[in-house]
């Protein structure tokens, strides 16, 4: 079965509460429920989590034997060149996902550094992106 690991950042866990209007109403784990139901062919897996290294340890973990990841990285996406190198020291394709639009928000948002190293970045389609991604992945 095609595996495909979601890695979520930080405050994403809070998804369906923090900021409705930003990031929509709709929990993570009731969307991700969904997403599976509508790929019953992938093996999805799902990681939160709000610590920098645990997202490395994750990429690490799945990145050498995975058919995909879509990792949205959260604030982090904006700074961390720790996480930009992980993606380019794994094998497995990476997408990246942000559920609002990050270009049209606050100029230090705009800065896309982990991003720059995955294979694309989806931005603003609230969480149909990550089915987006899903969809990205099983082309590649
Ligand atoms: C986000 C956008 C980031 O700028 C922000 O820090 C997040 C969520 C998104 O999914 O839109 O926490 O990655």
């Amino acid at each position: 079965m095609i595996q495909i690991q979601i890695i979520n950042g930080p405050n994403l866990n809070l998804t369906g509460i923090r900021e409705p209007q930003i990031y929509g109403s709709e929990s993570f784990d009731d969307y991700f429920l969904k997403l599976r139901k509508e790929f019953p062919e992938v093996a999805l897996h799902y990681f939160q989590t709000n610590h920098e290294g645990e997202i490395i340890d994750k990429l690490h973990e799945v990145g050498f034997s995975y058919h995909g990841i879509i990792m949205n990285p959260a604030a982090y996406s904006h700074y961390s060149y720790a996480i930009a190198d992980a993606v380019s020291a794994i094998k497995t394709p990476v997408i990246e996902v942000h559920i609002s639009d990050v270009t049209n928000r606050e100029d230090f948002r705009k800065n896309l550094i982990t991003g720059q190293n995955c294979l694309k970045i989806i931005s603003g389609m609230g969480l149909d992106g990550y089915r987006m991604a899903v969809q990205e992945l099983l082309l590649v």
